[in-house]
């Protein structure tokens, strides 16, 4: 289609399509046309092969898109394989406990998507007989499910015309329409569903939907989009412009909440004890080493710490009704979890006296076997503690009240 091309190429902003001439754009059934059959025709030869593709289970789209929110497609390929084997249907999901369906996602990360898919799960099976709703509306009033779940449950599992905008769409629509604005804004957002419902045609929208994601994914790529392979790369004004390195705009990141907590290992012969999280609070119903927060801000509401001797033991009193000598500095751990980069550093704690109690931030304390950890659902920083601690014999077969050595420093990074 022949347009104008009087943008420069170098810069967004003001020089970029302006949001009237935009609007023009996918009001053009031309233009919607020619996209449609573009992609259409490259999906039949390009679509990726996902196991959650492999029918048109209501059920299994749903798990696989709560996994899918803020984590890559090779990261959940397996998690999806072991979730689907260890809970095949929905009435499985909402009958499980939840410290099942807690440990099933252990490492997938963003824990609230498990919580939240348990919820729907159980709402499908009592709101709706264990069959899921066929309408969007129907689908977005179950917990947990956006308009984006929605129309992708609606169009891939029913074939309803329901748009979808995932990030991968997000960066081809804006590029398709060479929308200036940020990419996070609610404008952008507005703007981004109306191109996304202005597309998705009756015939086969499912598809048509998963096609604009594997382009995203695959061609329309952040940082260098592999324009010369695009089968819209003649409908593509962010292209036709020059700008499609320039767009989407993204917002400048927040720089990161910087906390620091201490956890302490009390053991006792081959036992170590953990603590339970409280309901309501971030990471509920996980084990943790006893950790007190030491400074910035804890979503958790465990008990704090100013860091001097005394108010450790003091701290871990209040946290486990235990009397504690501090030990050695072990190790510290780095992690990230939302906007929060923590350092959690792990000191030794021989337990001079006292009956565990558990207190803020905690529902439980329990002694468990070494040999045992593994089935407790354990945040991805608390795994690698307790890794560490496995192979070391040195921590077996303590006596009570008597501490192990420090080990040298590590500074690795991990991800929660
Ligand atoms: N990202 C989010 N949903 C997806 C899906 N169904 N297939 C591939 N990538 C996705």
């Amino acid at each position: 289609m022949a347009r104008k091309r009087s943008v420069s190429p170098t810069k967004a902003g003001p020089q970029a399509t302006s949001g009237a001439q935009a609007l023009a754009l996918d009001a053009n059934p031309a233009w919607l046309n020619a996209i449609r059959k573009n992609l259409v025709s490259w999906y039949q030869n390009h679509q990726r092969d996902l196991p959650w593709r492999a029918d048109h289970d209501p059920y299994r789209i749903l798990v696989s898109e709560m996994m899918l929110v803020q984590t890559t497609v090779a990261a959940v390929i397996p998690y999806f394989a072991r979730f689907m084997a260890r809970f095949p249907t929905v009435q499985d999901l909402a009958s499980a406990p939840a410290a099942d369906v807690l440990k099933a996602w252990e490492g997938l990360g963003y824990y609230r998507r498990a919580r939240l898919l348990h919820a729907a799960a159980q709402a499908v099976v009592e709101r709706h007989g264990g069959q899921f709703p066929r309408s969007r509306a129907e689908l977005e009033a179950l917990p947990g499910i956006g308009r984006y779940i929605a129309g992708a449950v609606a169009s891939f599992a029913f074939d309803l015309p329901e748009a979808i905008l995932e990030a991968n769409t997000q960066r081809l629509l804006a590029r398709l329409i060479a929308w200036p604005g940020e990419l996070g804004k609610t404008p952008t957002q507005k703007r981004l569903w109306s191109v996304a419902e202005a597309l998705v045609p009756d015939k086969q929208p499912g598809d048509f939907n998963q096609a604009l994601m594997d382009l995203g994914a695959t061609i329309c790529l952040p940082r260098n989009p592999l324009c010369l392979l695009c089968p819209l790369a003649e409908q593509c004004e962010a292209r036709q412009q020059g700008l499609q390195q320039t767009l989407p705009l993204k917002a400048a990141r927040q720089a990161p909440l910087v906390s620091r907590e201490v956890g302490v290992l009390a053991v006792r012969q081959n036992q170590l004890l953990l603590a339970r999280r409280s309901p309501g609070q971030l990471w509920e119903e996980f084990w943790e080493i006893p950790t007190m927060h030491e400074s910035g801000a804890d979503p958790a509401g465990r008990v704090r710490l100013d860091g001097s001797e005394g108010d450790l033991i003091q701290a871990v009193r209040l946290a486990t009704g235990l009397t504690i000598t501090p030990g050695n500095a072990l190790r510290e751990f780095k992690y990230s979890v939302t906007r929060h980069a923590v350092t959690l550093q792990v000191v030794s704690g021989a337990v001079v006296k006292g009956v565990v109690e558990p207190g803020p931030g905690y529902a439980e304390l329990r002694w468990v076997n070494l040999d045992d950890v593994v089935t407790f659902t354990l945040s991805a920083v608390n795994r690698q503690v307790l890794a560490w601690l496995q192979k070391d014999e040195a921590w077996r077969n303590l006596p009570p009240g008597e501490e192990p050595q420090a080990r040298p420093k590590s500074r690795k990074k991990t991800s929660s």
